[in-house]
């Protein structure tokens, strides 16, 4: 048994989608999360800058003693997640291999889209970690930077964010692809217009899903499980108190939670 929390960060507010994720499959463990509100987006930054980040995010989250991390963003765990596993001993779970070994395995005919930030394309994480799996399979990827802002913006009910999905979307379409993975945690908010421009054929791939049952499975292992007679109670903190926040807590979780202000400058 292990009764410390479970750290979680993202480049943001889309790390609340992987959150709610990991809260279904793992009601019971306390959860801190950490938005780095005031340096989003990562997507269009440099690997460096990237990883320099992602190391102050996961200090800080060690100064608040969890035993495992999920490194919710894509952009980190597409371009910093090997050296962030060599340079820190908490056990580290980014969100590609999960995501990229179901897109493989859900693929009939082998033709699979990713759709993802500017970083995370760049890296070609994604394709290699799906023809790891399977050689034989074609893989499409499509930046798509515009649909951070777009979802941030609680637009995934609107015409410019329909539109976008189509113009985004239609050259993967052309390649007959039958599975999409939302390779960035912001997607999952815009699933439904997604869905709707590439119709009921493809089959959208939520990498968030199986990263969690991977955790869950990992903690299970290691006999690492939060055992308590106390409700879980999550914690969240953010680099900047913006709207957003409050927004996309309330649509991926449901609920509206208090979010904490710290200086990650300082980590
Ligand atoms: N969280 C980032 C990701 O999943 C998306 C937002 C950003 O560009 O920072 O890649």
């Amino acid at each position: 048994m292990d009764n410390r929390p479970i750290g979680i960060f993202d480049s943001g507010v889309g790390g609340l989608t992987v959150t709610s994720r990991v809260i279904e499959q793992l009601p019971d463990e306390e959860i801190v999360y950490f938005g780095d509100t005031a340096r989003v987006p990562y997507g269009s930054k440099s690997k460096d800058t990237i990883t320099k980040f992602a190391k102050q995010d996961i200090r800080f989250l060690l100064s608040k003693d969890v035993k495992a991390i999920v490194v919710a963003c894509n952009s980190v765990s597409s371009n910093s997640l090997e050296e962030l596993k060599d340079r820190f001993e908490v056990p580290i779970f980014g969100v590609v291999i999960p995501g990229a070994e179901e897109a493989a395995n859900v693929s009939r005919n082998k033709k699979v889209g990713v759709i993802a930030t500017s970083a995370t394309i760049r890296s070609g994480a994604y394709e290699k970690e799906i023809l790891k799996v399977d050689e034989s399979i074609n893989v499409y990827s499509k930046a798509c930077p515009l649909f951070v802002p777009l979802a941030e913006a609680g637009w995934a009910d609107d015409e410019i964010t329909r539109l976008t999905a189509k113009k985004y979307l239609s050259e993967l379409l052309e390649k007959d692809i039958d599975t999409i993975v939302m390779g960035c945690t912001h997607y999952p908010l815009l699933k439904e217009c997604i869905k709707d421009t590439v119709g009921e054929n493809v089959t959208l791939v939520d990498p968030a899903h199986e990263t969690a049952l991977s955790l869950k499975a990992y903690l299970e292992k290691n006999d690492m499980l939060r055992v308590s007679d106390i409700p879980a109670e999550n914690k969240f903190y953010v680099s900047d108190k913006t709207e957003t926040f409050n927004e996309i807590c309330s649509q991926a979780l449901g609920k509206c939670f208090e979010s904490e202000y710290i200086n990650i400058e300082e980590y």
